[in-house]
C-alpha cells in the first residue's frame, strides 16, 4: 500500500502505560467485566469513540486563549455563530453542550406519543430523545445497508421508496424527517447527495420539515466528492453547503466533525421553533449565546470548523480506517464493507462468538466499543451507557480522528486482530 502521510506535526505528547495480562485480568474483574468501567489510563489504545477525542490543532488552543467567559453576548459566541453559518447557513444557530442536548431540545419540542420520524438509521441517542418524547424512531435504510459484505457507494442512504410510502400512508403522523451522515449506527456508512436531496424533497412534498444529524458531515462530504458523478471537481465546502442548503434544520456534535473536546448546536430556519428552543435551552443548558459551553469551547468549535474541510486531512483519515478494515479482511476478519471514514465495524458476535466480549480486551489492552449498547432507549439509558443488556453485534472500533491514529498503532490493532497472532492465540485461551 502507497504510505499515507499524516498531514500534520505532533508537537505534544501523553505518556501511556503498558500493562500486563495478569494486570488486566486483575482490571477487567475489578470492572464487573464491563469496558465502561475501566479507567482509561489503564487502556494502551483506545477504540472506544471518535468522539471528543480528537488531538486539538496550535490554532485551536490558541483560540481557547481568546475565549470570552461573559454570561450574554460573548464574541466567542458571535465567532461560532459565523463559523457554522460559514458551511451551514441556517437562521438559527443555537449551541448545546453536546448533540444529544441538541437532539433533545428538538425532539422535545415537535415529537410526541403516537409521532413516527423516520431516518436512514437513527443514532442511539436520537432514537433515545425520540422515544423518550413517546414517538417512534423508524429505520429506513437502504436493503443494501443491511448486507456487510456487499460494496456499495452509498450503503447510508434512505429507502426513498419505503420513505415515499410511508408519508402517503402516516405523513400526518410525521412531524419531521431526519438523515444521519455519515451513517454512524448504520455501520458508518456514506449517503449521497442525490439521496439527501431526494429525502428532503419527500418531506416538502408533504409540508414536512427535513432535519439533518450532521456529526460527521466533512466525512460524508468527502465521501460524495469521491464517488458521486459530477462532484470530483467540486470543494468540500460547495458540497457541505449542498448538502444542508435542503434542510430546515440540523443537530450536531461538535466533538465529532469540529475537533472540538465538548460541544454541539441545533440549527434551525422556523423562527417560532428556533424560539421554543431557546427558551427550553435556557432552562436547561444556559443563555443563548453559550448554551452550556464556556467561551472557550465556542472558539475551539469554530477554528475546528475551518480545519475539517481540509482536503488532505480527510483523505488521511478515510484512507487510514480502510486501511485497517482491509487488513482485517484479508485476515477473514468479518467486517463492514466498503469501510467507512471513522471507525472499522467488526461483527464480533460472528468474529469472536466463543468468547465474551469483555475477554476481548485482554488481547493487548485495546478497548472497543460495543455497539448497540445503549442503542435505544427502552433497553438501557443512553446516557448512563452501563453494560450491554443483550449481546452486541458489531464492535465498533474507533479511530480517535486526528494524530492518535499512527503508523505503529494501525498496525498493532490489525496484528492484534489476527487468529494467529500470539497474543490474540493467549486470548483465545483464556
Ligand atoms: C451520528 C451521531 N449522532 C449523534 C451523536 C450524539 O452526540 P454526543 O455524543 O455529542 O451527544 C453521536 C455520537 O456519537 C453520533 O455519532
Amino acid at each position: 500500500m502507497k504510505t499515507i502521510i499524516e498531514p500534520f506535526r505532533i508537537k505534544s505528547v501523553e505518556p501511556i502505560r503498558m500493562t500486563t495480562r495478569d494486570e488486566r485480568e486483575r482490571l477487567l474483574k475489578d470492572a464487573g467485566y464491563n469496558l465502561f468501567k475501566l479507567h482509561s489510563d489503564d487502556v494502551l489504545i483506545d477504540l472506544l469513540t471518535d468522539s471528543g477525542t480528537s488531538a486539538m490543532s496550535a490554532a485551536q488552543w490558541g483560540a481557547v486563549m481568546t475565549g470570552d467567559e461573559s454570561y450574554a453576548g460573548a464574541p466567542s459566541f458571535y465567532r461560532f455563530e459565523a463559523a457554522v453559518k460559514d458551511l451551514m447557513d441556517f437562521k438559527h444557530i443555537i449551541p448545546a453542550h453536546q448533540g444529544r442536548a441538541a437532539e433533545h431540545l428538538l425532539f422535545s419540542l415537535i415529537a410526541k406519543r403516537g409521532h413516527v420520524i423516520p431516518s436512514n438509521t437513527h443514532f442511539d441517542t436520537t432514537r433515545g430523545n425520540i422515544e423518550a418524547a413517546g414517538a417512534e424512531a423508524l429505520d429506513l435504510p437502504i436493503a443494501e445497508g443491511k448486507i456487510p459484505s456487499l460494496d456499495h457507494p452509498f450503503k447510508g442512504n434512505i429507502d426513498l421508496d419505503a420513505l415515499a410510502q410511508l408519508m402517503s400512508e402516516r405523513g400526518d403522523a410525521v412531524p419531521g424527517v431526519m438523515m444521519t451522515i455519515t451513517n454512524n449506527a448504520g455501520g458508518g456508512q456514506p449517503v449521497s447527495l442525490a439521496n439527501i436531496r431526494g429525502a428532503a424533497e419527500i418531506a416538502h412534498a408533504h409540508g414536512k420539515p427535513f432535519f439533518i444529524d450532521g456529526c460527521r458531515f466533512a466525512e460524508n462530504a468527502w465521501f460524495i466528492k469521491l464517488r458521486e458523478d459530477g462532484q470530483q471537481d467540486r470543494s468540500i465546502k460547495e458540497i457541505v453547503r449542498d448538502t444542508f442548503d435542503v434542510a430546515d434544520g440540523m443537530t450536531m456534535s461538535a466533538k465529532k466533525d469540529a475537533f472540538a473536546n465538548i460541544g454541539g448546536w441545533l440549527a434551525l430556519n422556523d423562527d417560532a421553533l428556533a424560539e421554543q428552543a431557546r427558551t427550553r435551552l435556557i432552562q436547561t443548558e444556559g443563555f443563548p449565546t453559550y448554551g452550556g459551553l464556556a467561551g472557550r469551547d465556542l472558539d475551539a468549535i469554530a477554528q475546528g470548523l475551518t480545519e475539517i474541510v481540509n482536503e488532505d486531512y480527510l483523505r488521511y483519515r478515510v484512507r487510514t480506517n480502510a486501511y485497517i478494515a482491509e487488513r482485517l479482511d484479508a485476515l477473514s476478519v468479518p467486517v463492514m464493507k466498503p469501510a467507512g471514514g471513522h471507525a472499522v465495524f467488526v461483527d464480533a458476535r460472528e468474529w469472536l462468538s466463543h468468547i465474551p466480549p469483555a475477554m476481548r480486551w485482554l488481547v493487548r489492552s485495546i478497548r472497543k466499543a460495543a455497539f448497540g449498547a445503549a442503542r435505544s432507549g427502552r433497553s438501557c439509558s443512553a446516557a448512563s451507557r452501563t453494560a450491554p443488556k443483550r449481546p452486541p453485534g458489531w464492535t465498533l472500533s474507533v479511530l480517535p480522528c486526528r494524530a492518535a491514529s499512527t503508523p505503529s498503532r494501525m498496525r498493532t490493532i490489525s496484528s492484534k486482530c489476527s487468529r494467529n497472532s500470539p497474543s490474540a492465540r493467549m486470548t483465545f485461551a483464556a
